[in-house]
């Protein structure tokens, strides 16, 4: 392979979309005044919806890209796999610590709030080490086992496979965390296959979260 010519990276862009949302919900986690009923509800959510996410990522990998590994190299997806296990049991230890801060009296509130954030910079920590593996030796075993075609419809399966809901959400995330040309690359491909309203509608969600400058240059390229 050459460094000029890479292969498909299929974990590349949802990827940094979880690093990126994992990143602003615990800042946003450790920012939190444990006085601030409202603020400290909406973070909660947050947190919440992240872990419906890796929750929901992580059987998407399990059944579409492990799949994959195990049909032709058997054993290869053992790794990540297991540490997929260990992260539904982390997902559900944050949950039962989300619960804990909102049950907590007002005095106990802080300390709980801080057990939290400690509890969810583990769980982060974690997930980084564990897509930088999936990145570097999951790729290279779908790499050696399959082409970029293959890899794409593998991909094009998963994709399809996510409900409307949990698809529009992933783009809400996905599309500030990458760059402008992948952006209007992945939104050109959508325009294409998607009915004008819908494609309307994503456009005018997605436009709100962007800088100002990606704002204005992804208007002028769908314009
Ligand atoms: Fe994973």
């Amino acid at each position: 392979m050459s460094e000029c010519s890479p292969r498909y990276n299929v974990y590349s862009k949802i990827h940094r979309a979880l690093r990126a949302h994992m990143a602003e919900t615990l800042t946003a986690l450790g920012r939190s005044d444990p006085a601030d009923e409202t603020q400290l509800r909406g973070t909660l959510a947050q947190l919440e919806g992240l872990l419906d996410l890796c929750a929901s990522h992580l059987k998407h990998e399990d059944r579409f890209m492990h799949a994959a590994m195990e049909a032709r190299r058997p054993g290869s997806s053992h790794k990540t796999a297991s540490d997929h296990l260990h992260h539904v049991e982390g997902i559900a230890a944050l949950r039962r610590e989300i619960e804990r801060v909102r049950a907590a009296e007002a005095g106990c509130r802080e300390s709980r709030l801080e057990a939290l954030y400690h509890q969810f910079s583990a769980f982060v920590a974690e997930n980084f080490e564990h897509m930088l593996v999936e990145e570097s030796y999951n790729n290279a075993v779908l790499w050696e086992c399959y082409s970029d075609t293959e890899i794409h419809e593998i991909e094009q399966l998963l994709v399809a496979s996510i409900p409307p809901d949990e698809h529009a959400r992933i783009l809400g995330l996905m599309v500030p965390a990458i760059s402008a040309p992948e952006r209007e690359a992945l939104l050109g491909h959508i325009r294409a296959v998607a009915p004008r309203e819908a494609f309307d509608g994503l456009l005018s969600m997605l436009l709100p979260r962007l800088a100002d400058a990606d704002r204005s240059r992804l208007r002028a390229a769908f314009a």
